[in-house]
């Protein structure tokens, strides 16, 4: 990827960059192969809700896929429709289900009966009849990092195989809801197709069993987590949409007129974001040398949170290639971005993205140590 260097030099750091011709071509890929299947995508807002991404999102026609009343509300701003509008969580709050009920969102995922409970009342009060899917924990493992692993059984998430026949009773006696869908969700940062084929296969087996029981749901929502390459992202920026749409196509079985629908975040905006920074300084530890820049986990908290690896590149210099620590600024040990990172000789002032953090970077930052806020900049615009 070409950087703007020159537009980068009179720009206070660290901020965040966005590659809008690659995200236009990201999102452009995603439609064609999810469009020539007839699959739905919702796209995951918790994953990277900047105005700008999300009204390029809208206006291709993407739906939405909310976790709180708020991003309700900044998917209804953006332009997205109402009815294309799913709300997720495991802690609805009943603020947060009048907000949705007052947008007559398209569905609520609902994950447990206390909550449906909750939704009908409160449809009732409304005069409303909210529509919702059961979000079904398939006690499928992601192999993924366990801090976003959701689809097993010791997972909060979802309702288990065993609740649903309650499930469908209380259903019958929750007068304000109508049951439209199916959703599984199993974890994120998913590379390997494998795992959604044994999705695939459970979902088979629970409409099976719906089936038995009388019910054809109109939607099947099988959730997010299609990752893409930390590594490299650069190789193939566009993650392999057909192989990955394709794959549901030949192992999920849709019962006519059903229709598919995807909660993709990370897949679609990870690779158009960087995080832009400087060196501070370079200093000499116990064998190796620190290179501390002035972001840190306020402003990618990943790989504090998860280990997660991130490509580091310094912008600024060329030559062989040294071994740095690469830290932030804040007062916790954990604000490392990489150990034993290969870098061309480093000095104060160079610049350094940190590659692949337009997924679930800008929206996780915080002001810990009341440090101020990055701002974004985009491709476009600069
Ligand atoms: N649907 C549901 C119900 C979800 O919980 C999630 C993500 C998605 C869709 C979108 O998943 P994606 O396509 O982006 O994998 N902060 C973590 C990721 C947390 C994901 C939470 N749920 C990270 O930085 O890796």
């Amino acid at each position: 990827m070409t950087f703007p260097l020159d537009k980068f030099g009179s720009l206070p750091t660290p901020f965040f960059y966005y590659d809008m011709e690659r995200l236009q071509a990201t999102l452009e890929e995603a439609n064609k192969q999810a469009e020539r299947l007839g699959y739905h995508i919702h796209y995951a807002l918790k994953a990277n809700s900047n105005d700008k991404i999300l009204r390029t999102m809208s206006r291709m026609g993407y739906g939405a896929d909310c976790v709180s009343g708020n991003e309700i509300k900044k998917a209804a701003e953006s332009g997205f429709p109402a009815r294309s509008i799913f709300f997720a969580g495991v802690g609805k709050s009943d603020s947060e289900i009048i907000t949705a009920l007052e947008h007559n969102i398209g569905c609520f995922n609902c994950e447990s009966i206390p909550e449906m409970e909750v939704i009908n009342a409160l449809a009732g009060r409304y005069g409303k009849k909210a529509h919702v899917a059961i979000r079904i924990n398939p006690n499928v493992d992601a192999h993924t990092h366990h801090y976003i692993t959701t689809g097993l059984e010791e997972n909060k998430f979802g309702i288990n195989a065993w609740e649903l026949e309650e499930v469908i009773t209380r259903l019958h006696h929750l007068s304000n809801l109508e049951l439209k869908g199916l959703h599984f969700h199993i974890g994120s940062q998913i590379t390997d197709l494998e795992i959604f084929k044994g999705l695939c296969l459970r979902v088979n087996e629970f409409q099976e069993w719906f089936y038995d029981h009388k019910i054809i749901a109109d939607m099947i929502n099988v959730g997010g987590g299609w990752g893409v390459d930390y590594q490299n992202p650069d190789r193939q920026y566009v993650p392999d949409f057909e192989a990955f749409f394709c794959l549901f196509k030949e192992f999920l079985h849709l019962r006519p007129k059903q229709s598919l629908h995807f909660e993709l975040g990370r897949a679609l905006v990870a690779q158009s974001g960087n995080l832009i920074s400087r060196v501070l300084y370079v200093k000499n530890g116990v064998n190796t040398r620190f290179v501390i820049l002035d972001a840190g986990m306020t402003e990618l908290l990943r790989p504090a949170l998860y280990q997660s690896f991130h490509k580091i590149e310094n912008l600024s210099s060329s030559g062989e290639a040294e071994k740095y620590h690469v830290v932030g600024p804040v007062c916790e040990s954990s604000d490392t971005f990489g150990k034993a990172v290969l870098l061309p000789p480093t000095r104060r002032g160079d610049l350094i993205a940190i590659r692949s953090t337009g997924a679930y970077g800008e929206v996780m930052s915080s002001q810990y140590n009341l440090r101020d806020k990055a701002p974004a900049y985009y491709s476009d615009d600069l």
